[in-house]
């Protein structure tokens, strides 16, 4: 290895030392810190993007070795935070990253330098070297431990085995495997087997799924921009369980549709291309800079929508008082199917938030329904696996309420199902007060 590229080496290791302990001392998001310029060559960025990831991605069963690897605690302070987050990298290579160990060993102690530890060479030198020794011990002591097996907090392990017992390992195990990539295809604009047909001349091999039709699963992924006809809007990259929403809310020509919580607007792009001939799609996001990424995105795909920054709950604030027949609620939620796309979930969210984001979907269900036309339909969508966020949700706001009744029942599907992310959907129709009628169940 040239000095060059061992101090390229050494470099990336800080970059993600220091972005590793912003997400997780500083409460930053991998998205925000990746969004940043990173300070590596462009060359280097694929391997910045594994470190960050994994180190995240494993960070609960990371942090348990270090602690067990370390006499000395680290304390809570940046230097300590970025060092700690420095061995943890150096432990994710050795287990994770097909680099021999001298190579990681020693990019990982150079690194120390970087981010101002450079006396702590020899402790990160140590640390490696005892875990290597001592891994037998230590992947046995790690079967007890379910933070550390399973690498998530404790109260989410907890949370998901109340929910879901008898599958819990199946949705950890899920949590933890990197995200394939999925398309969805215009179909309206290209046949989905003639577009397999250009990816394939392009090299890329993709495999259809016969209940999602506009969803094509790359095997390997690949940078959007560089997708046939990305640019011209023919395709958009978004996961097959997503792609769902259009079919259960079923839009029909000549009806007005809310999207309540639309950014990026993925479903709202979705909808408008499963059903061009809408009177109006509504596209509304309290978050402005998300709108303006679902702005962008509808101007991709040549699609139109009324975009209001605003919050939906605060219907006074937005709504004319024209009625929709047709409501998606993409609801805020704790995001617990989506962890594998989003790994730092793991290390930001709380149990203690879940009480408002809770209480947040209850009010965005109780202040959308009256928008909603008699004989029209509200699809609440979530893209986690826990029940008062999905089940518990709909079933309080059904209760003893004479206008409303679920269609198809609660469709849940858990992370890694047909290898698509975790999402949970109940398509709720209104009916007049008296008239208890029940409609077919929505196309799967
Ligand atoms: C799950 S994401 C929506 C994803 C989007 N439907 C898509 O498919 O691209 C939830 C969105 O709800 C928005 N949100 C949260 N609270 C809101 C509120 N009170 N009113 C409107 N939007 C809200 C967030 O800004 C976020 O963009």
């Amino acid at each position: 290895m040239s000095a060059e590229r061992g101090a390229a080496g050494a470099r990336v290791r800080g970059v993600a030392a220091k972005l590793n302990a912003a997400i997780v001392r500083d409460g930053k998001t991998l998205d925000a810190v990746l969004a940043e310029p990173a300070g590596v060559a462009d060359r280097d960025l694929p391997l910045l993007r594994a470190l960050l990831y994994g180190s995240i991605r494993w960070h609960h069963r990371l942090a348990w070795q270090l602690d067990r690897l370390v006499t000395r605690r680290l304390g809570r302070g940046r230097k300590d935070a970025e060092l700690a987050a420095l061995i943890r990298l150096g432990l994710f290579q050795l287990q994770w990253l097909r680099i021999p160990d001298h190579a990681a060993v020693s990019a990982t102690v150079d690194a120390a330098a970087l981010i101002g530890a450079g006396r702590a060479r020899g402790l990160v030198n140590a640390v490696l070297r005892r875990f290597r020794r001592e891994e037998g011990r230590l992947d046995a002591a790690m079967a007890e431990v379910p933070e550390a097996r399973w690498s998530h907090p404790r109260w989410l392990i907890d949370a998901i085995e109340a929910d879901w017992t008898t599958r819990r390992e199946g949705i950890l195990e899920a949590n933890n495997r990197q995200p394939p990539m999925w398309l969805r295809v215009n179909t309206r604009r290209v046949d989905i087997d003639d577009y397999a047909a250009t990816l394939a001349r392009a090299g890329l091999s993709a495999e259809r799924r016969d209940d999602v039709p506009s969803a094509l699963l790359l095997e390997e992924p690949a940078p959007a921009a560089s997708l046939p006809g990305y640019a011209d809007g023919l395709v958009s990259v978004q996961d097959a369980a997503a792609q769902l929403a259009a079919a259960y809310l079923d839009p029909r020509p000549g009806q007005r549709v809310l999207d309540a919580c639309a950014a990026p607007g993925g479903k709202t792009a979705h909808v408008l291309e499963a059903c061009p001939r809408l009177a109006e799609a509504v596209a509304l996001d309290r978050d402005p800079d998300r709108l303006k990424l679902a702005a962008d995105n509808l101007a991709r795909l040549g699609l139109a929508a009324t975009l209001i920054d605003g919050d939906a709950a605060d219907t006074e604030a937005w709504w004319d008082g024209r009625p929709f027949e047709r409501i998606l609620v993409d609801a805020p939620c704790s995001a617990i199917g989506v962890v594998r796309r989003h790994p730092d979930i793991k290390v930001l969210r709380r149990e203690s938030d879940l009480d408002a984001v809770a209480a947040l979907q209850t009010r965005l269900l109780e202040r959308l329904w009256p928008l909603l036309a008699p004989g029209g339909r509200l699809l609440y969508a979530t893209c986690t696996v826990l029940k008062r966020e999905n089940h518990g949700q709909i079933e309080r706001f059904l209760t003893d309420r004479a206008d409303a009744s679920l269609l198809g029942g609660h469709r849940q599907l858990f992370p890694g199902e047909a290898n698509m992310d975790g999402f949970y959907y109940a398509c709720l129709e209104k009916h007049e007060a008296r008239q208890g009628s029940r409609a077919s169940s929505p196309k799967q």
